[in-house]
């Protein structure tokens, strides 16, 4: 336990007629915990907490949310004053270090992932052997995995092979997104340029072509910036928990950051803002106001949930979604853009927030229920739209790493079980089994 933990009166647990003391931290935003760490050994007992909705895995001082109040944070600073004023590359650098850069730093840092974003040349065989049409997830699994061959890691990290380490995850993983997308669409790569900053850069190599340039539009190229921001962290999520569990075992860097890319992908996290556009497709293809569409979420049977409603932590509001919205209005009323699918999206809303079974589960709109109509509006293609949630999420998750490997001790993350399967038995020989 770090010093910054709050002692409090320890917890008595009564088991099987004995009495345990259990001690108990409060964090520095009064978030409260029974230490159970002795709780096995001591009374023979572990927890079972399906999900880990009530565990606390680590201590962290990255991101700070209240879900029941929606407040996110990063390093202490509201996520509303960051996506009001900041970009991406300073919020990285924050989420990283700790600390917003003064300008020499923040230049350093730049100039470190411009001249990080190439990717070894021999890399882009791998792009060949990918059958058309994969998708970018998997492609941006597989490359990621692979910088661990072309960057070969020395046994004991020093602090200069990090410090590259980080700038080539941070800037290479909007290369490989960008390269995969020109390969699935057969054009020739777009290599990164140390004219443009970083979204514009990834913007200019998705879209540009010999045959055409592409022109920068400042609202988009800040419309995508922003929603980096708003995804690079999000404390102990699925895709963060998997780094951490990967980063655990100390395997190498670029593998434990493919455990995040490999979780980021479900539909029920990252995955999510690719269904909500397939679902508002869906709902525009068959002309209805999404009533019907609604009515099937609520039914357990039809397998269907409403994309983009409902987060684990957010029981209130989703503060990201609040910034995103209103982007999104500013955005899609542009003029020269015209998406029928945010009109759905937003009757869509105001059916779901008017009716009980959501407002008693308390499932409000979440982040990617406006992203996807964001990522649309810029022209990125829907099957990239996780990939973009990965460029957002890679200093969150190299945070972490960091945070975990500098930590007083690693420990390996490694929970229990309830056992339910079959008790002993015995081997049969295969002519004696029915
Ligand atoms: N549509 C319909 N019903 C829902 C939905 C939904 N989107 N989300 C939850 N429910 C119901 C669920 O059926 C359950 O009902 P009951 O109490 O009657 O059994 C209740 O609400 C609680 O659901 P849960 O699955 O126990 O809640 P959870 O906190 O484990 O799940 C969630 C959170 C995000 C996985 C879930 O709300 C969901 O699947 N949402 C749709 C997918 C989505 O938009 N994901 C993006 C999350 S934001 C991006 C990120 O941070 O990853």
């Amino acid at each position: 336990m770090t010093d910054k933990l709050k002692l409090l009166t320890p917890a008595t647990l009564i088991l099987d007629d004995k009495s345990y003391s259990l001690p108990t931290y409060m964090g520095v935003e009064g978030e409260k915990a029974i230490d159970i760490t002795k709780l096995r050994s001591q009374t023979g007992y572990v927890t079972l907490d399906d999900g880990y909705g009530n565990t606390g895995a680590c201590e962290s001082a990255i991101t700070y949310i209240d879900g029941e109040k929606g407040i996110l944070r990063y390093r202490g600073y509201p996520i509303e004053e960051l996506a009001a004023h900041s970009r991406f590359v300073e919020v990285s650098y924050l989420l990283l270090y700790g600390e917003l850069p003064n300008s020499e730093q923040l230049l350093k840092f730049s100039t470190r992932l411009n001249e990080s974003s190439i990717i070894h040349e021999d890399v882009h065989h791998f792009f060949n052997g990918f059958p058309r049409g994969s998708h970018p997830m998997g492609i941006l699994a597989t490359m990621v995995a692979s910088l661990s061959t072309f960057y070969p890691l020395p046994d004991r990290l020093d602090a200069e092979t990090e410090v590259q380490i980080v700038a080539n995850l941070v800037s290479q993983v909007r290369t490989i997104a960008a390269f995969s997308y020109k390969k699935s669409i057969g054009e020739p790569l777009v290599y990164p340029s140390i004219k443009y900053k970083y979204t514009g850069n990834f913007l200019n190599m998705m879209f540009s072509s010999p045959v055409r340039d592409y022109q920068l539009d400042p609202d988009i190229v800040r419309a995508i910036d922003m929603l980096l921001i708003l995804h690079a962290d999000h404390e102990q999520n699925c895709s963060t928990s998997s780094v951490r569990t990967a980063g655990s075992s100390m395997a190498n860097v670029y593998a434990v950051i493919t455990a995040g890319i490999a979780a980021l992908w479900g539909p029920r996290h990252g995955g999510a803002n690719q269904e909500v556009i397939k679902m508002l497709e869906q709902i525009h293809a068959e002309g209805g106001d999404g009533t019907e569409f609604i009515n099937q979420a609520k039914d357990k049977n039809s397998g269907r949930r409403l994309m983009g409603f409902g987060h684990r932590v957010y029981k209130n509001f989703d503060p990201r979604a609040q910034v995103l919205k209103e982007h999104c209005d500013k955005l899609l009323n542009k003029p020269g853009i015209n998406d029928p699918l945010l009109d759905i999206a937003r009757r869509l809303e105001e059916i779901a927030l008017k009716d009980d079974y959501f407002i008693s589960r308390k499932l409000y709109p979440n982040v990617d229920f406006y992203s996807g109509l964001i990522l649309r509006a810029a022209g990125i293609p829907t099957n990239m739209f996780t990939v973009l949630f990965a460029i957002g999420r890679m200093p969150g998750w190299l945070a972490h790493w960091r945070e975990m490997i500098h930590g007083e001790q690693v420990t390996i993350y490694r929970p229990r079980q309830i056992y339910v399967g079959e008790t002993l038995r015995h081997y049969q020989d295969i002519k004696e089994r029915v």
